[in-house]
This record gives structure tokens, C-alpha cells and sequence, in this order.
């Protein structure tokens, strides 16, 4: 299998709190690879360590055949991010933020208009900051992770804070993406009814471990066997899991939640 992300045992503590446990991560290349979990499971704190912004206690990674800690510049070179509400300086323009961005990647100045672009900002590229929306806001931190279309895009969350329509909006741009330019995502969110819409594989987190990794359908033929999506319904032989696969992701937490409780009580 080719993947173009890989994670070993990759683990975060802050003094004798673990937030992120022996994590192994395989993502494909070109995938759209969903990264689950509740708050405070740990996912920013696995985004962040890929993007190098916090060092890992344990383990390491390799991003297209790049490996970390010595190679840690050219991966950075190689990703597009995006991490909790990006901010901008709210008097100047999108176009003048994101050009701010450029410079400092040392990218062409057409990147900028390429990117507004992308994600349909352009016709208020001239506009402040401050007078954006919020979905234009969200739009814009995407045009940034994707100035000179990097060929990773590691995305937080991206969709936090938007209305329904926002949410359609950017999910659209992100399963277009992949094909438009020919990049891998991952992306993190705590409901699977979100990712599911967009991801070809997933990874679910739980207090910093990984309870789960594999495709969607992994995940439906996992729970079956667990007798955790009790309401299939057989049609023909084709088997339809109604509005179920949140539930199966909840209980997964569960299930986990009440384990550890368990252990801690021995
Ligand atoms: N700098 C820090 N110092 C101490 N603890 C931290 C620090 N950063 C994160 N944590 C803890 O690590 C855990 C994981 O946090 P993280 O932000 O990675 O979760 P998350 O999965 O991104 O959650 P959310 O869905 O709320 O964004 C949390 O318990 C958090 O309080
Ligand atoms: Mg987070």
C-alpha cells in the first residue's frame, strides 16, 4: 500500500498526562483520511506534532518518504495547514493576508490568486478581513493551507463554527480537492456524520489511542461483528445501515470509555 503519512507509536505527554498514546497512522496517498474522536481526544495534538509545532515525546513519522526529526524542514515544505481558527490581520484585504503567507513560503504571486480561486473567494479578494463572515473567514484559512497546492493538506477541524450551508459549502471544496490538486487530506472532526460525507478512510481517537483505523466499510463490517448497529436492514442482499455509523462511533467511545474506567478501578 502506498501511503504517504505514516505515524509510529507517535505519543504526546505533558508532564504525567498522556494526550496522545502510542499512535500509528497510516494514511493513503491521495486519500481524504478522517481523524475522529471526541474533545480532548487528541487530535490537534497529533496535527500538530506532523506539522512540528509540538515536539513528540515518543515515537516518530514519516511524510512522503521524509522522515522526522531530521527531515523536518522538507516536510514542512510539503504541507498545507490549516490548525483551529486561523487568524488574519483584520485590516488588510484576504488577498493582502494570504500574500503575506506567500512571501514567507516564497511562492509565486500568482499562488494568491490561484488559491483564492480554488476556494471561491475570488471576487472578495479586496475585501478586509474584518468584514468576512465566517464561512468567508473559513474559506480564507483554506486558501492559505492551499497556496502553491501543496501535495498534503492537514485540515482541523475546518469546518467548526459554520451553518449548515457553510458546512455544505466547504465539505464540497474539500472532496473536490484530491482530484484538483492531486493532494492528500487529512482532516479532523468529532462527528462521523461530518466525515463520512467526505472520508475514504478513518482513524478514531479516544483519549489519546487509536481505537480504530480503516475505511468506512471496515468500520460498518467491524460493528456488525460486534453486534454494535443492531437495526440493519436487509434489502435484497445489499445491507443498509440507516444513520447508524455515528451510533457505531459513540458506542466504540463508550465501550472504551467504560473499559478504562474498569482498569483504572483495579
Ligand atoms: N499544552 C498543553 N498542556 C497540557 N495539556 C494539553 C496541552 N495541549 C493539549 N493538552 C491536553 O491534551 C488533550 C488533547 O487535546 P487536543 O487539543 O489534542 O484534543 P482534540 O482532540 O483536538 O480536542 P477538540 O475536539 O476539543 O479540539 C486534552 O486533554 C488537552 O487538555
Ligand atoms: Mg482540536
Amino acid at each position: 500500500m502506498d501511503y504517504i503519512i505514516t505515524t509510529e507509536q507517535l505519543t504526546k505527554k505533558y508532564k504525567n498526562f498522556t494526550s496522545v498514546n502510542n499512535v500509528s497512522l497510516h494514511i493513503r496517498k491521495g486519500s481524504i483520511y478522517g481523524f475522529l474522536g471526541p474533545n480532548g481526544a487528541g487530535k490537534s495534538t497529533t496535527m500538530k506534532m506532523l506539522l512540528g509545532l509540538t515536539a513528540p515525546t515518543k515515537g516518530s513519522f514519516t511524510i512522503d518518504g521524509r522522515h522526522f526529526p531530521e527531515d523536518r524542514l522538507a516536510i514542512l515544505k510539503e504541507i498545507g495547514s490549516f490548525i483551529e481558527s486561523p487568524s488574519f490581520y483584520a485590516n488588510l484585504t484576504g488577498r493582502e493576508n494570504l500574500d503575506i503567507i506567500r512571501r514567507i513560503l516564497g511562492l509565486p504571486k500568482d499562488s494568491v490568486d490561484d488559491a483564492l480561486e480554488l476556494v471561491g473567494l475570488e471576487e472578495f479578494g479586496n475585501r478586509l478581513a474584518k468584514k468576512y463572515s465566517l464561512g468567508m473567514k473559513q474559506r480564507l484559512g483554506l486558501a492559505g493551507a492551499l497556496l502553491g497546492r501543496p501535495p498534503i493538506l492537514i485540515l482541523d477541524e475546518p469546518t467548526n463554527g459554520l451553518d449548515p450551508s457553510g458546512i455544505h459549502e466547504i465539505r464540497n471544496l474539500i472532496k473536490s480537492l484530491p482530484s484538483l490538486c492531486s493532494c492528500t487530506i487529512m482532516i479532523s472532526s468529532h462527528m462521523l456524520s461530518e466525515i463520512e460525507l467526505m472520508a475514504d478512510d478513518i482513524g478514531i481517537l479516544n483519549h489519546g489511542r487509536l481505537l480504530f483505523e480503516g475505511s468506512l466499510d471496515d468500520l460498518r463490517r467491524s460493528a456488525k461483528q460486534d453486534g454494535m448497529s443492531a437495526d440493519n436492514k436487509l434489502i435484497g442482499d445489499q445491507m443498509l445501515i440507516e444513520n447508524q455509523l455515528e451510533d457505531v462511533f459513540l458506542a466504540m467511545v463508550d465501550q472504551d470509555n467504560a473499559a478504562r474506567k474498569q482498569r483504572a478501578q483495579l
